[in-house]
């Protein structure tokens, strides 16, 4: 049986590769390789060309998302909490592959990774694009002590620490816009879903979504229904998804556990200094109360503050979409 993952990170270095050597490597025929190779070339969107006399060779070398490299640059506090890590070529959506797991098993601070979803999902129900190896699908999922009422800034806390993990890139407009979206330039780099199982007092089991645009392939970017953007255009480099990953993760572990000590309070001003929206006037939308205002950050729960006939009132997460105009 080929392992397909390994397969692809020895044929996706740019080099040549003979049949005969990787058939040594994979421990099989030569032509369990070529039939391997042809369902590759045929399920997935990367082109393996076959010379003769050279072997075979990727048309783009790809890094694919790694665990071992993950787990090098995490630091030990958060080597220490993870207690696993999934990494899928393909699956219809990481929140519910995890979603589909809670039921089940007795699964605890788990990372679940995708090469590529076929149903990603954003809020709202919009769809998530999201394409094979060139941006990151990552799922945690979280049990955290607080009950469901109480996780109104978790999405909040969440986006915080993409936004920070982001920056240590050298993106420093990194921006949020209410509640969790991640903005670089008016444009969407990153987006949070947060689905949440539990009973209403007891402790919550979070699965927390997060697509960050690292390498979007721009006919794919075209079927976005709004102003996107991803890592490497800004930065005009190539970005080790890993390397991001580990990145995200070492920021936001230690942030959901002191949001599970503390609650959204502590993080109101950090959330406030990267606020988008701040003194902006805004419109909303779905909700029967309030339709336009001005933006005055978040409160100690992560709830909108809005000026509106002068008078302030509270937005809460799920509630609202905001647009500045
Ligand atoms: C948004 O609409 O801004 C939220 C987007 C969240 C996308 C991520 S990708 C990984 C995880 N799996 C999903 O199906 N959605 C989230």
């Amino acid at each position: 049986m080929i392992n397909i993952p390994v397969l692809l990170d020895y044929l996706c270095d740019g080099k040549f590769h003979s049949g005969e050597d990787l058939a040594t490597q994979m421990g099989v025929s030569r032509t369990a390789i070529w039939k391997q190779i042809k369902r590759i070339n045929e399920k997935f969107p990367i082109v393996i060309k076959s010379i003769p006399g050279k072997g075979y060779k990727v048309n783009k070398p790809i890094t694919f998302v790694n665990r071992d490299e993950i787990l090098q640059n995490l630091t030990s506090q958060c080597n220490s909490v993870l207690k696993g890590i999934d990494i899928l070529l393909e699956c219809a959506s990481t929140n519910q592959f995890l979603l589909d797991r809670i039921e089940n098993n007795k699964l605890e601070s788990y990372l679940v990774l995708a090469e590529s979803q076929t149903h990603g999902r954003g809020r709202r129900g919009r769809e998530w694009v999201s394409p094979f190896a060139s941006n990151i699908y990552m799922s945690l999922l979280w049990t955290l002590k607080i009950s469901i009422a109480e996780m109104s800034g978790l999405s909040l806390v969440v986006a915080i620490s993409v936004a920070k993990a982001i920056q240590s890139f050298g993106i420093n407009n990194v921006m949020l816009k209410w509640p969790n979206d991640i903005y670089v330039d008016n444009k969407k780099l990153s987006g949070v879903l947060l689905e949440l199982r539990g009973e209403a007092n007891s402790p919550c089991n979070a699965v927390i979504g997060i697509g960050v645009n690292v390498n979007m392939p721009k006919l794919i970017g075209d079927r976005i229904d709004q102003q996107w953007s991803d890592m490497e255009s800004i930065l005009k480099k190539n970005i080790n998804r890993n390397h991001v990953i580990a990145q995200i993760l070492n920021e936001l572990i230690p942030r959901l556990e002191k949001f599970n000590e503390y609650g959204f309070s502590e993080f109101m001003d950090e959330w406030n200094s990267f606020d988008l929206l701040a003194e902006q006037k805004i419109k909303i939308e779905g909700n029967m109360n309030l339709s336009e205002g001005i933006a005055h950050g978040v409160d100690k729960q992560g709830a909108l503050l809005v000026e509106h006939n002068d008078k302030i009132q509270s937005l809460y997460s799920g509630e609202v979409s905001v647009r500045a105009v």
